[in-house]
């Protein structure tokens, strides 16, 4: 922590949260091992970024693809989403957190749609610190839902104008994208939120990312030199 320069702190971290799967595998257990320790360490790392003080955190929980994958997965995913945001939510409340979702949540299970709107509901007048949970989200798809909206309302736009249409309405943009599990692309998250964003990848499976590998992406980011295309 002392090697942190809580000066240079990100404002929004976003989280792609991969590896849960491989994580699992390599301990002979199945992918839904993986979700579930993934889950628990999404709840470790919130709790970590609020104690330096960061303000938001968006995790990338299902994109619009993954809902292609096996149904017995899927159905172990929305079991995880049903008890996070009905029996683990309060936590959130208790830290003053507005929770929004990024995504169309109208393709998951009715009962997990109530259980989210609430917690949705529940947090709404919090202003302090916001977690984003992107969930049957896809960036190609939130810019898509933009223009037609914007078509719909038959006015050219700002940027800020556009921002307004996204799902992060109001939103400052993410200082900085951690990605675990090796890979390195951004897989269709936040593709216009993410112009200037500091990328970080890591290779460790996100159940295995700890709060000191997070220290070590924030090191790096506060030696990171920003100039937002100046010189
Ligand atoms: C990617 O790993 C991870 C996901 C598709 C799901 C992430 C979900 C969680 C961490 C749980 C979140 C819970 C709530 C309540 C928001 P992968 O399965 O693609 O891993 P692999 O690349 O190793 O196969």
């Amino acid at each position: 922590m002392k090697d942190i320069n809580t000066a240079n702190l990100p404002s929004h971290v976003a989280f792609i949260m991969d590896g849960n799967g491989r994580w699992a595998k390599s301990r002979l257990m199945p992918r839904s091992f993986g979700h579930q320790h993934g889950m628990e360490r999404m709840m470790g790392l919130l709790q970590h970024a609020f104690d330096l003080g960061i303000p938001t955190v968006t995790v990338y929980a299902l994109s619009t693809e993954n809902l292609s994958r096996p149904q017995a997965e899927l159905d172990a995913l929305f079991s995880l989403f049903r008890t996070y945001f009905s029996k683990y939510v309060h936590e959130l409340i208790e830290k003053k957190a507005r929770l929004c979702i990024l995504g169309d949540i109208s393709v998951l299970p009715e009962d997990v749609q109530s259980s989210i709107q609430s917690a949705v509901q529940a947090s709404a007048s919090f202003t302090e610190r916001c977690v984003n949970i992107a969930l049957n989200y896809g960036a190609r798809d939130e810019i898509l839902r933009a223009v037609n909206l914007a078509v719909v309302q038959g006015k050219q736009l700002d940027k800020e104008g556009f921002a307004n249409l996204l799902y992060t309405k109001g939103q400052s943009d993410p200082d900085l994208i951690i990605r675990t599990g090796k890979e390195k692309r951004l897989s269709n998250f936040l593709l216009y939120q993410a112009a200037y964003a500091e990328l970080y990848f890591s290779d460790k499976m996100f159940p295995a990312f700890s709060d000191k590998d997070f220290d070590a992406a924030l090191e790096e980011f506060s030696n990171r030199t920003r100039r937002f295309g100046k010189v």
